[in-house]
C-alpha cells in the first residue's frame, strides 16, 4: 500500500473541500474556513492520507481540556476550533474523518483509521478519544466499536435529515 501520511497543510485545502464534499452529504457540509482554522490551530492533529500525491482521505482532530460530560455545543458541525482547543488537554476530539470511496481498494476505512490513530500515539499525548457520529454512518460506527469506542450520548434528531447523533468515546488507547 503506497498510502503516506502527513499533516495537512494550507496548499491541500481545495482537496480537502472536494473530499468532504464527494464523502459528505451536503447538509453537513463543513467550510474551507474551518478545515483552515484547524490546519493552522493543529497541525499534527489535522493530518491526510496522499496517494502519490493525491489526497485520498484525511482526519482532523482537537485536543480538549477533559470533561466526563461536554455541553452538547461543542460538537457543532463547523465550530471553530480555537473556541476549545487547548494543547494541554488529554482528550482527543475526533472532528472529522473521510476518505474518498473510489479508493477503498487501495486504502479501507478501518485500516486508514489504524494508521491514523499510531500516527496520533507517536506524536501526541492524550489518554482517551471522543467523536459525533451519524446513527447512519454505519461503516464509521463499526470501525470506533472495533477500536473500543462505546456510546456515551445519544442526541436525537441532532442531524438535518433528523437521524441521532452519537457521542462516542474511547478510553482504550
Ligand atoms: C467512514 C469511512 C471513512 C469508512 O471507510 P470505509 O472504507 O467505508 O470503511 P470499511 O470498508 O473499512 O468498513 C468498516 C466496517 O464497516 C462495515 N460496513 C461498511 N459499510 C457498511 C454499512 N453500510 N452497513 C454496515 N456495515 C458496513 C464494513 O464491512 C467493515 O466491517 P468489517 O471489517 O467487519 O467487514 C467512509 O465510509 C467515509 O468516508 N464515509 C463518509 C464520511 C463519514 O461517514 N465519516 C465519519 C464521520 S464520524
Amino acid at each position: 500500500m503506497n498510502i503516506n501520511l502527513r499533516p495537512l497543510e494550507e496548499k491541500d485545502l481545495d482537496a480537502i473541500v472536494e473530499l468532504e464534499q464527494t464523502s459528505f452529504h451536503k447538509d453537513v457540509w463543513e467550510t474551507k474556513e474551518t478545515y483552515l482554522k484547524r490546519i493552522v490551530t493543529f497541525a499534527s492533529g489535522n493530518i491526510g492520507f496522499f496517494l502519490e500525491q493525491k489526497l485520498v482521505g484525511f482526519m482532523c482532530t482537537e485536543l480538549w481540556l477533559k470533561q466526563e460530560e461536554y455541553p452538547l455545543e461543542r460538537f457543532n458541525l463547523s465550530h471553530d476550533i480555537t473556541q476549545y482547543y487547548n494543547e494541554e488537554g488529554k482528550e482527543l476530539y475526533i472532528s472529522s474523518f473521510a476518505l474518498n470511496p473510489t479508493y477503498k481498494h487501495i486504502l479501507r476505512g478501518k485500516e486508514a483509521f489504524k494508521i491514523a490513530l499510531a500516527f496520533y500515539k507517536e506524536n501526541l499525548s492524550f489518554d482517551s478519544i471522543i467523536l459525533m457520529v451519524s446513527e447512519e454512518w454505519k461503516a464509521a460506527i463499526n470501525i470506533y466499536l472495533k477500536f473500543n469506542f462505546k456510546e456515551i450520548t445519544r442526541i436525537k434528531n441532532y442531524f438535518p435529515n433528523n437521524s441521532d447523533a452519537l457521542i462516542m468515546r474511547t478510553n482504550r488507547v
